[in-house]
């Protein structure tokens, strides 16, 4: 399973790639409030590091950028994918599962332009992307857990489903918030999880794991004085 970092601060990409050796990022507009950064300054950053780090292109190293979430037409969507990919060949669209978004999704993915269906919180929806050819879907999980819904068969659904009919469309569980989600992603057979660097590094901590270094740190110390 591939990990993408969901973060739009590059120094975090940074160090997501050389210590978690991510496939890939997603970005999303209230990172942009997070950092205090606009989009297109966040864009310049991440294509630069992309072409820095040699990948030239979105199968190589795919980041995911949102398109401006007050756009609700088609026609709109459509022409600010287009502005976004064409800053860099790593881009992936984002686009959030409404018809008008499925609309520009599908003449984007006809034209060549990849993208990403996000904001998905349904089985339905995740057909719907599938259909049209997208290259990524984002099923949310953690936005869905809040408000107490219990998400490991809505996503093992949409996995079954898609190996059903052998859709091409690749499965990044989305709104990670532990290692838990990212072990049933794996038993499941998703194809990626994206989730924050926090989440990263818990889901390699364990608090036993502290306890053995310290227990054998004693007994490392007392066989020492031998
Ligand atoms: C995924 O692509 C989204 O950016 C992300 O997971 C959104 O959810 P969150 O910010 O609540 O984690």
């Amino acid at each position: 399973m591939k990990y993408f970092l969901d973060s739009s601060d590059v120094n975090e990409v940074e160090y997501a790639f050389q210590n978690f050796g991510i496939d890939g990022v997603t970005t999303n507009p209230r990172q942009l409030k997070v950092i205090g950064k606009k989009e297109s300054e966040v864009m310049k950053e991440l294509a630069d590091w992309t072409s820095g780090h040699g990948f030239t292109d979105s199968g190589q190293f795919p980041v995911s950028i949102e398109v401006d979430p007050n756009l609700n037409q088609w026609e709109a969507i459509y022409q600010e994918a287009k502005r976004i990919a064409g800053q860099s060949p790593c881009f992936i669209v984002k686009i959030p599962c409404t018809e008008q978004g499925l609309i520009a999704a599908r003449k984007l993915e006809k034209e060549g332009i990849r993208t990403n269906v996000t904001l998905v919180f349904s089985r339905s929806q995740a057909i719907a992307v599938a259909r049209l050819g997208a290259k990524f879907v984002s099923p949310f999980v953690g936005w869905k857990e809040n408000y107490g819904e219990d998400t490991f068969d809505y996503l093992n659904d949409i996995v079954q489903i898609y190996k059903n009919y052998d859709y091409k469309t690749e499965i990044i569980v989305a709104a990670v918030r532990s290692g838990k989600v990212i072990a049933d992603a794996a038993k499941m057979g998703a194809d990626i999880v994206t989730c924050s660097l926090d989440i990263m590094k818990n889901s390699v901590y364990h608090p036993f794991t502290d306890y053995g270094i310290r227990f054998f740190t004693d007994s490392w110390n007392e066989v020492k004085q031998l």
